[in-house]
């Protein structure tokens, strides 16, 4: 559906101004990883609060199904399917992309949120942890999405666009920090996935768009104490994820940085 436009007189003079209505998107099928808990879940829930269907998937069973029962009780009505799947596993990454796809779904929009984080550094952190931090945190995203591609590819475009996928990076994937550690190069490394993706899927009308929070509440924290509102809620990186997916389909966010208003910490 078009957005509307209302011509309106501006208060101070006769200057003519305009404003828009948002877009009224088309239905979406939503498919989210990392969605029982934090930013997923927040992701989830703008996506449910608007109507759209939403396949998750994270690894604890429990929690996801908490989580979808949660969100079905606000939002009755709403489509809500998952399925849970170690996703540092690719043979796992690979069932829970067949599951999707055996559900038959045009594939709107992908949200490779799944992650993990273990503070570190390079110099003395554990043997093994890079290599857990690269499974979760980047090759769970690359698998999915080489997984659903191929259908996303050849759907047909609703109004003007293939889909959209959205890679959860990190300020960390942008700047290196003394405790960066493994954490920070996987992010790095989701990013140039994202980047490449991106260029690839430009004449295929699906939008690619990179995302970069800096320090959001939630369980990554732990029992971090932000009585003083310092770093951001998984609510707001939600709340951008959904605007840039209800553009037009001739733009795309690329590359999208949300910081706590007084800077990282
Ligand atoms: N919070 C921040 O400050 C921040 C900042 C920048 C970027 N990010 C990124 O944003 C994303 C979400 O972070 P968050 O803070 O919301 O994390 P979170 O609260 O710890 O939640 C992580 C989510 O990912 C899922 N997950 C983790 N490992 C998984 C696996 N092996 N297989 C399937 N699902 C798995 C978890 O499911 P289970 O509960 O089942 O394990 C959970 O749903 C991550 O990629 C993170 O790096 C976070």
């Amino acid at each position: 559906m078009q957005s509307t436009m209302y011509e309106v007189r501006s208060t101070f003079g006769t200057e003519k101004s305009s404003y828009f209505v948002p877009r009224k998107s088309n239905f979406m099928n939503v498919v989210i990883t990392g969605a029982s808990r934090g930013i997923g879940k927040a992701v989830a829930e703008v996506y449910a609060a608007n109507g759209h269907a939403l396949y998750l998937c994270s690894k604890n069973e429990v929690a996801l199904y908490k989580t979808m029962e949660e969100l079905l009780t606000k939002y009755p009505g709403v489509k809500i399917k998952g399925k849970a799947r170690d996703l540092s596993k690719q043979e796992e990454v690979e069932n829970f992309g067949q599951w999707i796809l055996d559900n038959s779904i045009n594939i709107d929009v992908l949200v490779n949120n799944a992650g993990n984080f273990l503070p570190g550094s390079v110099h003395n952190e554990e043997r093994g942890v890079l290599e857990e931090m690269m499974a979760v945190n980047l090759y769970s995203a690359y698998h999915l999405t080489r997984k659903l591609l191929p259908q996303m590819m050849k759907q047909s475009p609703v109004s003007g666009t293939r889909g959209h996928i959205f890679n959860m990076c990190s300020i960390a994937s942008l700047n290196a920090y003394a405790n960066g550690g493994a954490y920070s190069i996987s992010k790095f490394a989701l990013h140039g996935f994202s980047k490449n993706l991106r260029e690839e899927m430009k004449q295929h009308l699906i939008k690619v768009t990179s995302v970069f929070p800096g320090a959001v509440l939630t369980d990554s924290w732990g029992d971090y104490d932000n009585s003083d509102k310092r770093i951001m809620e998984a609510a707001d990186i939600a709340q951008m994820v959904f605007s840039c997916s209800q553009l037009s389909p001739q733009a795309c966010v690329e590359e999208l940085v949300i910081r706590p208003q007084l800077g990282d910490l």
